[in-house]
């Protein structure tokens, strides 16, 4: 039997954000005004426990404008785990600073605190760790090292809306927390992101940044160069759905992962992505490191055929032509969790009956 209902990462929208979004188009308010953006802004910086959050138009540009009101440009270094997607790395460039890239560990394939420390320099101006995959770094170590070091941690929380670290939600750790709405992740505008940090008046120059530096008149005055990043009324009407639906979606999502361990628990060479004790993943994604002597591609195919979509882990950021010349044979364990990883259907729309089927099939696959 083979199933074609199967989902990797797929959104799971439906009734509410049906009504919300006609609501938006029905007062014709589609673009920048009306009232979703302030309610959807307000009430996910309530669910974070935190006084204010900025909508942006993706993840990336919410990353983008982080580094940029730091103020980090030209000459400066950021520290940044090599084992994430591309987009973690590129707005480092966009601002003129240079990555510095540092290996990951092992076990939770997150950015390893001793190897960052190895790599600060006079010119270390953040921190930019990412919780993969959902899955919470050790931040009590990466901020103990930044405030040490004086220097910044801006968190890439894109993957881990709801993960808790310490008691505290991610995104809220560090100095500013960005975090992704693509139609991939946990809640979704379509595509979206959003900004919290510490300091108000930081978020108050990043609304007023996305917002083209446009000044708070009628007047379309503008003392200097700003951004188009704002999140449209539309897209906040489906996030404010999707938000209201979020533990829901966390519920389901944790409750796939223990499955997925409770069912492959005896298979040798399989392991999981290991959270750390005092740490609640978001199980954004399901991901496993194959350790046996097979290639990831050609069992991706056979399960393929069996109904089920899975994807491969991140290529580490080093192996893209714009990042190639900082390639060194320090990168060990992101190459092991890339060349034997494998990310499992984990959306939201499949029932956890699916989820004991792609188990089955990998045990058949694996044995
Ligand atoms: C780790 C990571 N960083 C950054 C991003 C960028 O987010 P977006 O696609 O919303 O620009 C994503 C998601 O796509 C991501 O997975």
């Amino acid at each position: 039997m083979s199933k074609s209902n199967i989902f990797l990462d797929a959104p799971n929208v439906g009734n509410i954000e049906k009504k919300y979004l006609c609501r938006a188009i029905d007062n014709g308010y589609i673009s920048t005004f009306g009232d979703y953006v302030p309610k959807f802004e307000k009430k996910f910086a309530s669910y974070l426990g935190i006084k204010k959050a900025v909508s942006t138009q993706s993840g990336t540009s919410a990353l983008h404008i982080s580094l940029y009101t730091l103020g980090i440009g030209k000459g400066d270094e950021i520290i940044v785990p090599t084992l994430t997607f591309i987009a973690t790395v590129n707005p480092i460039k966009y601002v003129g600073a240079t990555p510095v890239f540092v290996d990951v560990d092992i076990d939770t394939w997150n950015v390893l605190p001793s190897e960052i420390e190895k790599k600060i320099t006079k010119r270390t101006k953040a921190i930019l760790p990412v919780h993969l995959y959902g899955n919470p770094c050790d931040m009590s170590a990466i901020n103990k090292i930044a405030k040490e070091y004086n220097i910044k941690v801006i968190e890439d929380a894109t993957e881990s809306l709801g993960a808790i670290y310490n008691g505290k939600y991610t995104g809220t750790l560090g100095d500013l927390g960005c975090f992704s709405f693509n139609g991939n992740k946990i809640i979704t505008t379509g595509g979206g992101g959003m900004v919290v940090g510490k300091d108000y008046k930081i978020l108050e120059r990043i609304k007023f940044l996305v917002n083209q530096a446009r000044e708070d008149t009628n007047n379309y005055y503008h003392p200097e160069i700003g951004f188009n990043y704002r999140m449209t009324n539309i897209e906040a009407a489906l996030g404010l759905a999707q938000l209201e639906r979020l533990d829901e979606f966390l519920e389901k999502k944790i409750k796939f992962n223990t499955i997925y361990k409770e069912e492959l628990r005896n298979i040798k060479g399989i392991k999981f992505q290991e959270t750390l004790p005092k740490a609640r993943s978001s199980c954004w994604l399901t991901c496993i490191l194959i350790e046996k002597d097979l290639d990831i591609s050609t069992l991706q195919r056979k399960l393929a055929k069996k109904g089920i979509p899975t994807r491969r882990v991140f290529m580490p950021v080093v192996e893209f032509p714009p990042y190639r010349d900082c390639r060194c044979d320090k990168y060990k364990n992101s190459y092991v969790i890339y060349s034997k990883g494998l990310c499992l259907p984990s959306s939201t729309l499949n029932s956890f009956k699916d989820i004991v089927y792609v188990c089955k099939n990998l045990r058949e696959l694996l044995k």
